[in-house]
């Protein structure tokens, strides 16, 4: 998967990474580091991650995948991530997917439940309180 990320990009996020401290404490700091300069975490992030903090890789991933706001998978072009969280259903998520139909996919709690429904763009921007019209015109505009 690393073979689909120009090496630029790859030392962009070392860099980034590496200009933390080298302890354990800066893991969160290092994997937000690490995403920011690449939009995600593949694989060669996550390595570069345990290396820097000297973290176990196993315990690193775990952690990528415990927090909602940390992306694991590419962004996808015109991809619209719906919350499904307990506040975003009540709001009307699923009302929200059925109108994105394929360009739906379901994500965690992203922690802004205060704005309920909440949908990310294929950028990683968030967007609160989303009426089925509003998501609808913005969806449309990311692909044309
Ligand atoms: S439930 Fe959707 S942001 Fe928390």
């Amino acid at each position: 998967m690393s073979g689909e990320i120009p090496e630029s990009e790859l030392d962009a996020m070392r860099a980034a990474v590496d200009a933390l401290p080298r302890r354990r404490d800066q893991l969160l700091p290092a994997l937000l580091a690490a995403e920011h300069a690449l939009g995600w975490l593949p694989q060669p992030a996550i390595e570069h991650v345990s290396a820097h903090t000297r973290i176990p890789l196993s315990e690193v991933f775990a952690t990528a995948t415990a927090y909602s706001e940390l992306r694991l998978d590419a962004p996808v072009e015109g991809r619209w991530h719906v919350c499904t969280g307990v506040a975003c259903r009540q709001a009307g998520a699923d009302t929200l997917i059925e109108a994105l139909g394929e360009r739906a996919a379901p994500t965690e709690c992203r922690f802004l439940c205060a704005l309920a429904p909440v949908a990310e763009d294929g950028d990683g921007a968030l967007h609160g309180r989303c009426v089925r019209e509003r998501l609808l015109a913005l969806a449309n505009a990311d692909v044309t």
